[in-house]
């Protein structure tokens, strides 16, 4: 009778084989010395042996030696009911040599007397989700790899840098000292001694005077870049009067404009009338951007200089300086504000400089809370603005 065949521990277990046979987990009864008993075919599929080679192996023989000691401990910690159940991640070496990496699931099955009987196990293919897991953790392990390289790399630069600006910072403070002396002589030359020399001596000391002065302007810029770089440049903030600050500050660019021919043209909107900054860098700031527009002019060129005030969350007041010189070929843009460089080093080469100016330009403003922008057409102009809060504001990000 039926009912009478589901009563026997036999067929119990055989139609429970039964419906494992087809499963795509493996499936075992192992017996208390590891002898496997029963093997159902995904397991033959998995480690590459067939029912009778199992079966006359135990699962020590092909548990991988690292991994057999957790598993015995387990399964002795189950005998002595310490543990309800053997959960296992673990490695089967394959009768091919290759590892296949498991979830085993063992139950202890016990007789009416609780005496332990044999193992039933439940034994899952995992080695994609290891094999995942194992990526992960290489490329994890790589990632920080690179990232202490990274930061490695950049305290080396970082102190490289550092370095670098000490040394600048000492060089420029001692090129300076001899540099005022030779300056000093020259005009005093020039002022005391002028009606003694001759043209071509007086041409001399004019040459050493102007040298002498660029050369100090080049020094300066090179010791406030590496201020900067530091953080040591500091900016001293006092309410500016813009008009009179101008009419200070024009005459010596209209000289310089004149020499090229260049009409230099100012215009300072009404309501633009003071600004809260540091009055020697403003000077820089506006210097180097009006200088730039005289320098790569065209002759018989414009510069035209507007100043107004815009009133927003944040009121700012705008400086534009355009002019109609070679212009700036866009893809050199990005790069106009990095230290040292020049768009023609020939024609700059020709027209003086290093290629400093925009750099410092750029955190002055900054330093100021500020920004600057350019548009630029080649063969029809450049215009630069810059603006600046009218109240002095701390620099909103890094400089
Ligand atoms: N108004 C402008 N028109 C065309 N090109 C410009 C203008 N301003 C700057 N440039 C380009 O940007 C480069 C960088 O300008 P920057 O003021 O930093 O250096 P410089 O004028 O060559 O030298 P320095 O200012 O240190 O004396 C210039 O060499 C030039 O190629
Ligand atoms: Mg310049």
């Amino acid at each position: 009778m039926e009912a009478d065949i589901w009563k026997s521990p036999i067929d119990l277990e055989n139609r429970f084989f039964a419906a494992f046979r087809s499963a795509d987990v493996g499936f075992t009864k192992v017996g208390l010395n590891g002898e496997w008993l029963r093997v159902n075919p995904k397991l033959c599929e998995l480690t590459g042996y067939t029912q009778e080679e199992l079966l006359s192996m135990t699962f020590q023989e092909i548990t991988h030696p690292d991994d057999l000691e957790a598993d015995l401990i387990n399964m002795k910690d189950v005998l002595e009911k310490k543990l309800a159940i053997n959960l296992l991640d673990k490695r089967y070496i394959c009768k091919d040599g290759s590892i296949v990496w498991v979830h085993l699931t063992a139950t202890l099955i016990r007789d009416e007397m609780d005496n332990p009987l044999y193992f039933i196990g439940l034994i899952e293919d995992i080695t994609e989700r290891k094999q995942a897991d194992e990526a992960l953790k290489k490329s994890f392990k790589e990632i920080t790899e690179i990232k202490t390289q990274l930061e490695q790399a950049k305290e080396i630069a970082e102190n490289a840098n550092a370095k670098k600006s000490q040394f600048l910072a000492n060089m420029s403070h001692e090129l300076r000292t001899p540099l005022n002396a030779i300056i000093g002589c020259s005009e005093m030359l020039q002022k005391i001694f002028s009606d003694s020399l001759t043209e071509k001596q007086r041409n001399y000391v004019h040459y050493i005077a102007t040298s002498g002065h660029h050369l100090l302007n080049l020094i300066n810029e090179i010791l406030d870049l590496s201020k900067i770089e530091t953080g040591k440049l500091t900016v001293f903030p006092e309410w500016i009067e813009l008009e009179p600050f101008l009419a200070n500050l024009m005459p010596i660019l209209m000289e310089s404009a004149s020499k090229k021919n260049i009409h230099l043209n100012l215009v300072l909107q009404k309501g633009a009338d003071r600004l809260e900054a540091d009055p020697v860098r403003l000077r820089q700031i506006f210097f180097n951007l009006v200088s730039n527009a005289i320098k790569f002019n065209r002759e018989a060129g414009e510069v035209n200089v507007q100043i107004f005030k815009i009133n927003g969350d944040e009121a700012c007041i705008v400086c534009r300086i355009q002019d109609t010189g070679i212009g700036i070929p866009q893809d050199k843009i990005p790069e106009l504000f990095s230290e040292f460089y020049q768009v023609d080093a020939s024609y700059a080469r020709e027209a003086e400089g290093a290629g400093l100016g925009l750099a410092l330009t750029k955190h002055l403003v900054k330093l100021h809370g500020g920004d600057i922008s350019v548009e630029s057409e080649e063969g029809v102009g450049s215009t630069f603005t810059f603006k600046m809060p009218v109240q002095f504001t701390s620099p909103k990000m890094d400089i």
